[in-house]
This record gives structure tokens, C-alpha cells and sequence, in this order.
């Protein structure tokens, strides 16, 4: 898998699947299902730390389970989060992105737009594939609110849409849309030539993430309204991914019930 790719999915209205991983088992495991997208999420404060956010997850952790993950994956694209405060400036940014890179990442995250601008344009001169979030972001909770849909008055949603114009503009290869209103999501795929990948956007993104412990079932706390459990109808984890991968290629997955 790899960018172009990517974009011939787009194109083709075929949808991309992803995943998150942390470890060298389950990321093998996604990658012989065949899903097209591997994220080490800093999720992993919450469901491998137990944190009650990602803001305590460190660079260091991060690069311990990028690299986990790296040794698994075969065919599956690699995108590794940027931890809170480790992209606050260009020079910074780009230290941190290269080490991601230089333990398996093929593809670096983090949240925000047009405040990180000098951040996209240090990694784009450098040619490091980015993708983007917006939407609801968990490094910033205490200023949003806490887990809140985003974008549901008109100024908010065009925020959100002129930042995801603009990541394009700045080189951004893929934008992560996570807790925001079907239709926005819709307008913004439509407008962009990136792909956008929905958590809680709805099923006209061009793909879908899961955070792979809520899917399975093994996440047990509270679980937001998108997150659908692959398992509970599925005998086994490999059977649950298929099932989940089938649903996003189908497009019965997110349906109405797991979108806002
Ligand atoms: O950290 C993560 O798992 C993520 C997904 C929710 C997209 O960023």
C-alpha cells in the first residue's frame, strides 16, 4: 500500500480501511486481513496505558510501538501519531517526524490546522507524508470541551472545512475526520482530491478507522456512539476484521446508528 494508491481508491470510490495497532501480533494479524491502513495511535494511553487521555503518551512510546508494529506489517500503510507536544514548532516537528520515520512509519499524524501550518510546511519541504485530523481532537479536550461532536454550528463547520483546504494546500496527504456531522464530512471528501478516513464522520469519507480494542470488544469502558463491535457476531478476532473490513468496503459500515 502507498499513497498513490490511496488516491486510485478515491478516485475509484473504493473505500480505505484502517486500523489501529500497537504491538507486532495484532498488526501482523490486520495486515494478513488485508486492511490498508495500520495507525499506532496515541490511543495507546488509553487502551494499552489506561491513561483517561492520550496527553501522557511520549514520544518514546510512541517509537517503542511504531516499531512494534513495523516488524508485523507486510503490505498495509503505516502512520504513526505525533504525541501531544511534540510538534509546538517546525524544528521540533521535524526531529520528532524523522524519528517515527527512521523506526517504520511511512506516514506521520497529528491533530490541528492551521495553527500548525510552519509544522506541515517543515515536513512536506523534507518530503514526509502527513495526514491530518480534525474534527474532535483528544489532545486538545479541555479546550473543546470534552468528547463532543464538532463542527455542528455553520462557522465551526466552516473552520473545520477551510483547515482541511488548507492541509491540502500545504501537502497533506490524508485527513483523519473524527466526531463530526455525516453531511460536513461529505461536503469536505467531495471538495477534497485527499482522502478523508471518518471515526464518527459518517460513511461518505473516503475510509473508515476503528480504534481496533473498542472493535473487538476488549475496550470495556464507556464507548462512544460510532464505535461498532466487530466481535460480538464474529467467532474469532481474524473473522471480526474481515467482517469489519467487508462493511467499510460495502459501505453498510457506518451506517446511521454509528454516525451523527
Ligand atoms: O489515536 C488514535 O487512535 C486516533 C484515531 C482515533 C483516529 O487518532
Amino acid at each position: 500500500m502507498n499513497i498513490k494508491q490511496l488516491k486510485l481508491f478515491k478516485k475509484a470510490a473504493e473505500k480505505i480501511t484502517c486500523l489501529t495497532a500497537y504491538d507486532a501480533s495484532f498488526a501482523k494479524l490486520f495486515d494478513e486481513c488485508g486492511i490498508d491502513v495500520i495507525l499506532v495511535g496515541d490511543s495507546l494511553g488509553n487502551v494499552i496505558q489506561g491513561a483517561e487521555d492520550t496527553l501522557s503518551v511520549s514520544m518514546a512510546d510512541m517509537i517503542y510501538h511504531t516499531q512494534a508494529v513495523a516488524s508485523g506489517i507486510n503490505n498495509a500503510l503505516l502512520v504513526a501519531d505525533m504525541p501531544y507536544q511534540s510538534y509546538t514548532n517546525a524544528e521540533q516537528t521535524l526531529e520528532n517526524a524523522q524519528l517515527l520515520m527512521n523506526v517504520g512509519a511511512q506516514m506521520v499524524k497529528f491533530e490541528g490546522g492551521s495553527e500548525h501550518q510552519a509544522a506541515f510546511e517543515i515536513l512536506q519541504a523534507n518530503d514526509i507524508p502527513v495526514c491530518g485530523h480534525l474534527g474532535l481532537q483528544p489532545q486538545s479536550l479541555v479546550k473543546m470541551g470534552g468528547y463532543k461532536v464538532q463542527g455542528k454550528d455553520a462557522l465551526s463547520a466552516q473552520q473545520i472545512m477551510d483547515d482541511a483546504l488548507l492541509l491540502e494546500s500545504l501537502g497533506v496527504c490524508m485527513i483523519v475526520l473524527e466526531c463530526v456531522p455525516a453531511d460536513l464530512a461529505k461536503k469536505a471528501s467531495q471538495a477534497l482530491s485527499i482522502p478523508t478516513i471518518g471515526i464518527g464522520a459518517g460513511v461518505d469519507c473516503d475510509g473508515q478507522v476503528l480504534v481496533s480494542y473498542d472493535m473487538l470488544g476488549i475496550n470495556t469502558g464507556h464507548l462512544p456512539r460510532f464505535v461498532k463491535n466487530f466481535i460480538q457476531a464474529n467467532n474469532n478476532i481474524q473473522a471480526a476484521v474481515n467482517a469489519f473490513i467487508k462493511a467499510v468496503k460495502d459501505q453498510s459500515f457506518p451506517d446511521d446508528e454509528h454516525s451523527y
